[in-house]
């Protein structure tokens, strides 16, 4: 349906169609030693996640920015599709996935914060150059969740978020955002653009995988993304939820009404 934006989506004719990437919706980037760790880590939290949507009838697409090799989007899409067959949720409208990503390493931030953080300047993780992903891997993802969900519930958009956002977001509710982009500057612009153009529903989820990273410091990464664009007076207002593996956190989003006490 984005297409009637006049969005391009990436598609197996994207990449050369050879045999697909290792790793395309099992490697989970913060667990690769420990991959069974990873996989029940992450599936219990996002399980959580969608018990509370579905049992607070909360409705809504799904939205991910950083999907990597699909690790945490086959996660969600198995998870939509277990709670959306479920006959007792049946009365909430059935959820699209949408995963936006460059596919390419990292550029070099936009913003100074990056420059300094923890991550760019003592690991390197996520410094210019990082992170490539093997060729056809977005071709690779986009084929496995067609596979999993059908195309129309199945969105994968290519391309870095500055390009993107402003004219791929959709126009229906959105009920969950996983934010696993890494950089501040992505985080932040990705988060603002999302609780300032979309419709976003009362207790949408919002996912920050990369909550503790830069060492958990306020002034870094995802954790000042949320500051200055949540907690220094937007649109909306976060409780929280609860945190899982070393790095992530979840957060429900309530719209900040004037005058509440
Ligand atoms: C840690 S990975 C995502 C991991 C993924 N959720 C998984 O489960 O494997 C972070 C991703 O964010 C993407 N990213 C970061 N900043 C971006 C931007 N400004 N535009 C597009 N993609 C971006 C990177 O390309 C990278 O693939």
């Amino acid at each position: 349906m984005a297409s009637r934006r006049g969005v391009s989506m990436s598609s197996t004719t994207d990449h050369a169609k050879d045999a697909p990437p290792e790793g395309i919706g099992t490697e989970s980037p913060d667990y690769v030693e420990d991959p069974i760790r990873g996989q029940r880590l992450y599936d219990d939290a996002f399980r959580r996640v969608f018990e509370f949507l579905y049992s607070n009838h909360i409705a809504g697409d799904i939205l991910e920015f950083g999907t990597y090799k699909g690790f945490s989007a086959a996660l969600l899409a198995r998870l939509l599709r277990d709670f959306g067959n479920r006959p007792r949720f049946r009365v909430v409208p059935s959820r699209r996935l949408w995963c936006f990503d460059s596919f390419e390493a990292f550029p070099t931030s936009p913003s100074a914060v990056d420059h300094t953080s923890y991550e760019v300047t003592y690991t390197g993780t996520w410094a210019p150059g990082a992170g490539s992903p093997p060729p056809g891997t977005a071709a690779a993802v986009h084929e496995m969740l067609t596979g999993m969900l059908g195309s129309e519930r199945a969105r994968v958009i290519t391309g870095f978020y500055e390009q993107t956002l402003p004219k791929s977001l959709p126009r229906d509710p959105i009920a969950l955002v996983h934010l696993d982009c890494d950089l501040y500057a992505s985080s932040r612009y990705a988060l603002e653009t999302v609780l300032t153009t979309c419709d976003v529903a009362e207790g949408c989820v919002l996912l920050c995988d990369d909550y503790n990273c830069n060492r958990a410091d306020e002034n870094f990464g995802q954790r000042r993304a949320i500051r200055e664009v949540i907690d220094d007076g937007g649109q909306f207002t976060r409780t929280d939820f609860f945190s899982y593996g070393w790095n992530a956190r979840a957060f429900i989003l309530h719209r900040r009404k004037a005058g509440a006490l």
